[in-house]
């Protein structure tokens, strides 16, 4: 790889919420050139410069250019989603025989942690450099009976810009009374450029035998389905646009990864946009991972004046199965105290 420059953190203040609460930006830049830029408001990855085949940056993922942006959206864009991402089949769940009741935010269902969650979490980031990289360290203690959810929970979300082009996502919570846990981030890709057009003639290959069928609200039926013979097999390098039309919106199902070993850091998911030639690889310690096409993209007003329409982007939220604290047959989300939650999600990023 060639080394054109230094690694180097440029931070500011990208905004202000209510009581004059300050947003911060972090532009983190590895050697090579390439650049995330994370924001504490949802501790969001708001800009991702790539190269491609000819070395041409090019910011590959959809965002807002202001606060007001990520506070009204609706989108998700570049977020950490939690504290239950994915949904949970009206809006409760039992633990220990006691019921919890959330936050119904997808008709009578609970989607991505409610409706405050942490995408909207005022978290507080740090910086650092390391053998590995730089990065931005995200905190935040969400409290007992927030949204709904049981315990206080202290969560932190390291991102790392490494010199060879990965971005590394690791995840770690402890909670002082159990409760529930399903962490995921929920940027949006399209390696032509983020405001370049749909993502229908990138190639996608997701390394799963199974989703969780679901039902036509995305609920999990609880089954597990093979998609051997399906339109929904990505088993071998596809491209999107070949079997997207035989669903209502477009893909947005979870992919259950082939993983021999439960927690292992393994490959999930090879993405290829071959004009550009970027590449992108995701390789994550989560059971699942969830494929969204960007179906309710709706003509969004997004950085730089573009505008995201249907399957302008695509998702890969890498994370457990939906509804799983309601179906004892999924891996469980259980946190207890005195454990560690940890996830590590990395997307590597090269070209053809
Ligand atoms: C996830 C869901 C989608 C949608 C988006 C946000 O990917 O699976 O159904 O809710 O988030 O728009």
């Amino acid at each position: 790889m060639k080394v054109k420059g230094k690694m180097a953190i440029e931070k500011g203040v990208f905004g202000t919420l209510s009581k004059n609460r300050a947003v911060e930006f972090f532009i983190l830049k590895n050697k090579t050139g390439a650049e995330a830029k994370l924001i504490s408001f949802g501790a969001t990855l708001a800009s991702l410069k790539m190269p491609d085949k000819n070395g041409k940056f090019t910011d590959i993922v959809l965002g807002y250019d202001d606060l007001a942006g990520y506070i009204g959206g609706k989108c998700y864009f570049g977020c950490i989603v939690g504290r239950y991402a994915n949904r949970i089949a009206n809006a409760k769940f039992q633990l220990d025989g006691k019921e919890y009741k959330l936050v119904a935010n997808d008709g009578k269902h609970h989607l991505h942690g409610g409706i405050k969650s942490f995408s909207r979490a005022p978290w507080q980031g740090g910086t650092f450099e390391s053998d590995d990289g730089c990065g931005v360290i995200f905190k935040y203690l969400s409290a007992d009976g927030e949204e709904g959810y049981p315990g206080n929970l202290e969560v932190t979300v390291t991102y790392t810009l490494t010199d060879d082009n990965e971005l590394k996502i690791g995840y770690q919570a402890a909670t002082d009374k159990k409760t529930i846990l399903n962490l995921t981030n929920h940027s949006y890709f399209n390696l032509a450029g983020h405001d370049n057009g749909d993502i229908l003639s990138h190639r996608i290959t997701i390394n799963a035998d199974q989703i969780t069928a679901v039902d036509n609200s995305y609920i999990p039926t609880g089954i597990i389905k093979s998609v051997e013979n399906t339109e929904f097999d990505l088993t071998q390098s596809k491209k999107i646009a070949e079997n997207i039309g035989k669903f209502q919106l477009g893909y947005d199902f979870n992919y259950i990864l082939n993983k021999p070993t439960p927690q292992e850091l393994s490959l999930a998911v090879r993405v290829v946009e071959p004009q550009s030639g970027r590449v992108m690889e995701i390789f994550t310690t989560e059971p699942a991972i969830q494929f969204y096409t960007g179906n309710f993209l709706d003509g969004v007003k997004g950085k730089v004046s573009a505008v995201y329409k249907k399957h302008g982007a695509f998702c890969l939220e890498a994370q457990h199965y939906p509804d799983s604290p309601n179906h004892p047959n999924f891996p469980s989300v259980l946190l207890q105290p005195g454990e560690t939650y940890r996830q590590l999600t990395v997307y590597k990023f090269s070209v053809l």
